[in-house]
């Protein structure tokens, strides 16, 4: 199945390092990260699970759940955390599916046969308070993700799901942003106090609003 955003992240229940539970339920009100890696013990995803780790906090802020997924066992998931921890330097502090069975790779359509037959590729899914899919990004096993564009991308999708803007190549929180274009001119210079640059008719700027 492929899913696409805008659609309903599909729900499971699963193993994981933290427990049995359902998806939804687990999310609850949070926003939510379902990230895969190729298999344990691998390097590249040793420092993908230590960086997540280590951005816990920055996570929480955002209301932010982060739940991995490996096509490993429990027990070796329980064996390999001992190896984040010690080579990392960080305490593994979020779950990871054990997905033998591979049904949760194969619901998020997380393993490429062209790439590699067994293993999954690097896929990241982030899901709204709705459970709708918001964001997905798929890398491939030997190029290691950068979570702090995750935690940006994040910042973008909770500002343009309050208010009419989109943000602009590169944005960082606090820089401005550009007001949508459904939103008339008329419409701008009321919505956004702070001011209105345009640029183009089609291209204008506001300082960020909820700031
Ligand atoms: C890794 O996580 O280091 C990795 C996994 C599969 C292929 C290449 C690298």
């Amino acid at each position: 199945m492929t899913t696409r955003i805008g659609d309903t992240a599909p729900n499971f229940t699963a193993q994981t390092t933290e427990g049995e539970f359902d998806f939804h339920q687990w999310l609850g009100d949070s926003w939510g990260v379902l990230f895969s890696h190729p298999a344990d013990y691998t390097p590249v995803c040793t420092t993908e699970l230590g960086a997540v780790a280590k951005l816990k906090n920055e996570f929480a802020r955002r209301n932010v759940k982060v739940l991995a997924v490996s096509v490993d066992p429990l027990d070796s998931h329980h064996a390999w955390i001992k190896d984040i921890n010690e080579t990392q330097a960080c305490t593994m502090n979020f779950p990871i599916i054990a997905d033998a069975d591979r049904k949760v790779a194969t619901l998020y359509d997380m393993i490429h046969p062209n790439a590699d037959s067994t293993a999954a590729v690097r896929s990241v899914f982030i899901i709204g308070p709705d459970k709708k899919i918001k964001l997905i990004l798929t890398y491939p096993a030997t190029t290691g993700r950068n979570f702090p564009e995750i935690l940006r991308a994040i910042d973008s999708l909770q500002l343009t799901a309050n208010h009419k803007v989109a943000t602009p190549a590169d944005w960082n929180e606090g820089q401005d942003c550009i007001v949508v274009t459904a939103v008339s001119d008329e419409d701008a210079t009321r919505l956004f106090r702070k001011g209105v640059r345009r640029v183009k008719p089609y291209l204008r700027y506001t300082p960020q609003p909820n700031r």
